[in-house]
């Protein structure tokens, strides 16, 4: 793999009843982040865990050398900021919202970024990416939803791949270091073609947590990538 590219395995397609279990198995398989899905039934139709949860897992959250991993924390709720304050509290590292769900999008970012944490927007497969003209200077990651927010298990959105194109054309004008994240319907076989998209970052759940040899399918993932 070459060193840029990163697996977020999603916690939405672990089993609940071991998250912790889950957190340690996935980063010994050689996961590089935990992606950490926020739903809240009302931004969209799920409801998952919350930052006491977050805060609760924070400790499985390293590899046995005790190098920390990275918890991504993907907001899927309205409003947003006073669950990122919370999250940011419960050890989360990143922290990305849909910028649909905040009234003031720079406001969030910047408490995001006050509370120690890096900030992310994260782009519905409909949504307009026109907020980064005015937010690009300001975040650490983007985030590309190739799949409706809601739910794992669903198919890659294939005009997606024209989404990360554009974003990865903004990051390079930029010239800032940003992470360009996909999530959805990633797998094995399609991983390849999201990379060649521009994106670095990839977060898969069923595919991983689906199988019962986690670090093999992490392994395909890296081989597809640098094939
Ligand atoms: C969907 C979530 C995803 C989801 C991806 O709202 O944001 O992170 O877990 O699941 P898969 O990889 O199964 O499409
Ligand atoms: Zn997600």
């Amino acid at each position: 793999m070459t060193l840029r590219h990163r697996i977020a395995p999603s916690l939405l397609s672990a089993d609940f009843a071991r998250l912790g279990e889950e957190v340690a198995a996935v980063i010994a398989a050689g996961a590089d982040w935990i992606h950490f899905d926020v739903m809240d039934n009302h931004y969209v139709p799920n409801l998952t865990f919350g930052p006491m949860v977050c805060s609760a897992l924070k400790r499985h959250a390293a590899t046995s050398a005790g190098q920390p991993v990275p918890i991504d924390v993907h907001l899927m709720v309205q409003p947003v900021d006073a669950l990122a304050q919370a999250f940011a509290q419960a050890g989360a590292d990143y922290i990305s919202f849909h910028p649909d769900a905040s009234a003031h999008v720079h406001r969030s970012v910047q408490a995001i970024k006050a509370s120690g944490c890096k900030a992310g927007l994260v782009f519905n497969p409909a949504a307009s990416m026109d907020v980064l003209d005015w937010m690009i200077e300001e975040i650490d990651l983007i985030l590309i939803m190739s799949v409706n927010p809601g739910f794992g298990g669903q198919g890659f959105i294939d005009s997606a791949l024209r989404k990360i194109e554009q974003a990865r054309q903004r990051i390079t004008a930029c010239g800032r270091d940003i992470r360009l994240e996909v999530d959805g319907g990633i797998k094995t076989d399609n991983i390849a073609r999201v990379a060649a998209a521009g994106a670095d970052t990839f977060v898969a759940g069923s595919a991983i947590f689906g199988q019962p040899d986690y670090r093999r399918v992490i392994d395909d993932m890296r081989a597809a990538l640098m094939g």
